[in-house]
């Protein structure tokens, strides 16, 4: 069996609306039309590490506001994890 054999598995057992929870980006800035996938790669890519630099880079946060805690949480898990890689 091969070693990703089980997510496999797990895909075919789930019905349209699991695997649909699955797979669909997660949008965290409406405003701007941001998924957590895009704060991410803006992150790694531009090596950011304020919040203020990822705002100026995306424009995440910038118009209704009512996602800079979204923001703010992925922005500090990935410094976190970066720094405990690191350390
Ligand atoms: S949802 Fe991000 S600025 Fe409005």
């Amino acid at each position: 069996m091969a070693p990703d054999s089980g997510a496999f598995i797990l895909f075919l057992l789930m019905d349209n609306y699991e695997l649909y929870q699955v797979l669909r980006p997660r949008y965290v800035c409406l405003c701007f039309g941001l998924t957590e996938g895009d704060l991410k790669n803006a992150i790694f890519k531009h090596n950011i590490q304020t919040f203020d630099e990822l705002q100026k880079q995306t424009k995440c946060s910038s118009n209704c506001g009512t996602c800079e805690g979204d923001v703010k949480k992925i922005l500090n898990n990935i410094l976190a994890e970066t720094k405990k890689s690191i350390d």
